[in-house]
């Protein structure tokens, strides 16, 4: 697969999600206008959606591609937290020992949207019948995964053996708000990939914790870490 399809309802979804979609002089624009406003109006008037799929495309893989010899030897069951559209995630169903992928994201669009650590959580931007529509348009097997809506459904409770959380937990939102669910979800073979600015706490909790890559030339400097063996 070379390239991902996205119909107009995703495009305006992933702008929101991933800023490198946009070029430097788009993102001053959006800065200028309010990012709501200009979301809207890129999507009728300023885009190429072609462009969009495969840069899409390309951040996704180079981003599965930058985790992947971290990934559980058997990838069977898998959680991603803060899921988005599930572009990073579509790669995972090409993993050895590939099993089921639970998604958890939450189902609104903040009209402001700030671009940081937010304590009180209440920034949110997705809509969670994109992601399904997205995975099932990208022939991702329908049966493999399940969408969950962090305000609305009981999370899914199994032992997995990978959960994912990219640009989102303890990145936008603290990690408290998941902790006790990863605890119960996981086992002492458990792998986290998370994106954090405060590595030294996850090395307070986990007894296995590695930096996979450090950013700093950003608007959100991040550490993009490996954890396992969850203490507390
Ligand atoms: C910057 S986007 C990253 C999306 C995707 N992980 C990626 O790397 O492209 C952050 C995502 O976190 C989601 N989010 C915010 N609060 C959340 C929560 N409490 N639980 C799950 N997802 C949440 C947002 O809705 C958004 O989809």
């Amino acid at each position: 697969m070379k390239n991902f399809s996205l119909n107009n309802a995703m495009l305006s979804i992933i702008l929101h999600q991933r800023n490198e979609l946009l070029s430097t002089f788009q993102k001053k624009v959006r800065k200028l206008f309010g990012r709501f406003f200009f979301t809207n109006l890129f999507i009728y008037f300023g885009y190429s959606k072609e462009k969009i799929e495969q840069k899409y495309f390309n951040i996704c893989k180079s981003e599965f591609l930058s985790i992947k010899k971290y990934l559980p030897r058997k990838l069977n069951y898998t959680l991603s937290i803060g899921c988005g559209m599930g572009g990073i995630e579509f790669f995972f169903s090409s993993a050895k020992g590939f099993t089921k992928l639970d998604l958890v994201d939450r189902n609104f669009i903040s009209k402001k949207v700030v671009y940081g650590f937010n304590i009180s959580n209440s920034e949110a931007y997705n809509d969670l019948d994109c992601t399904r529509d997205f995975l099932l348009l990208n022939k991702f097997p329908k049966q493999k995964f399940k969408v969950y809506d962090f305000d609305q459904d009981k999370l899914p409770v199994n032992k997995y053996a990978l959960i994912v959380s990219l640009k989102s937990l303890d990145f936008h939102y603290p990690f408290s708000i998941y902790k006790d669910y990863i605890k119960k979800v996981s086992n002492l073979r458990t792998v986290l990939i998370l994106d954090t600015n405060r590595p030294d706490y996850f090395r307070s909790i986990y007894k296995k914790v590695i930096i996979i890559k450090k950013v700093i030339n950003d608007i959100h400097p991040y550490c993009r870490i490996y954890c396992q063996g969850i203490i507390i």
